[in-house]
């Protein structure tokens, strides 16, 4: 929906075709503006795998925003095939989201960005670090680290949840990170950078 306000070209890809027809019925509005320069975009969707982009070639893409489940926080189908909701061990999701972010470098153009939003859990009363598995993932990849941007969560229980009760700003699990990172472009100099690349 933000491309076709924008004017800019987009595919959407989602596993699960249900979303993929919810996205077409948002998508089934019409616009227009004042702006002169605006062309109605071509908006492409269809149900695939963000492990292979089987029909997104390589380093054809501007720009990826990409929400993937925190693995199975919220099951958003029955146990579908490749649905990353599904993955409850936390090793194994870290796993396929490193495919995630090998197939994102490949597609991406080079010296381009991805932003990609992620959150972290609990499991009998622990916290579950997800974000960082998936922020290494992605240094892993070679991507550089741009940004880390903090989205504050709202209509969630977890926004209420505070430490010590209402005195304090400080949130349990409040909060969701999106990382935005940049692909090198052709025969960058990437060595001034190295601390907001893979370190290990
Ligand atoms: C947090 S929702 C985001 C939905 C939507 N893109 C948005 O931002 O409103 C996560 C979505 O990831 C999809 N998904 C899960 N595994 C996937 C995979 N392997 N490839 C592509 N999409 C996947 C789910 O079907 C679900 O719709």
């Amino acid at each position: 929906m933000e491309c076709k306000l924008l004017g800019r070209r987009a595919v959407g890809v989602d596993i699960n075709p249900d979303a993929v027809m919810v996205a077409r019925n948002r998508l089934d509005f019409s616009y227009s503006t004042l702006d002169a320069d605006y062309v109605a975009p071509e908006i492409k969707t269809y149900v695939g795998d963000a492990r292979s982009l089987d029909l997104i070639g390589s380093e054809t893409i501007d720009l990826i925003a990409t929400h993937p489940p925190y693995a199975s926080i919220i099951p958003y189908s029955h146990n579908r095939e490749g649905d990353l909701s599904s993955v409850h061990n936390i090793a194994e999701f870290q796993d396929e989201m490193s495919r995630v972010a090998v197939e994102c470098m490949r597609v991406l153009k080079p010296g381009k960005h991805c932003a990609i939003l992620m959150g972290d859990s609990r499991r009998n009363k622990h916290f579950i670090p997800i974000t960082p598995r998936v922020l290494m993932n992605f240094l892993e990849a070679d991507f550089i680290l741009k940004e880390d941007i903090i989205k504050m969560q709202w209509k969630m229980k977890s926004t209420r949840e505070k430490w010590f009760g209402k005195k304090y700003d400080f949130y349990l699990i409040g909060h969701e990170h999106l990382y935005v990172f940049r692909k090198p472009d052709s025969d960058e100099r990437t060595a001034k950078f190295r601390e907001s690349m893979k370190w290990w």
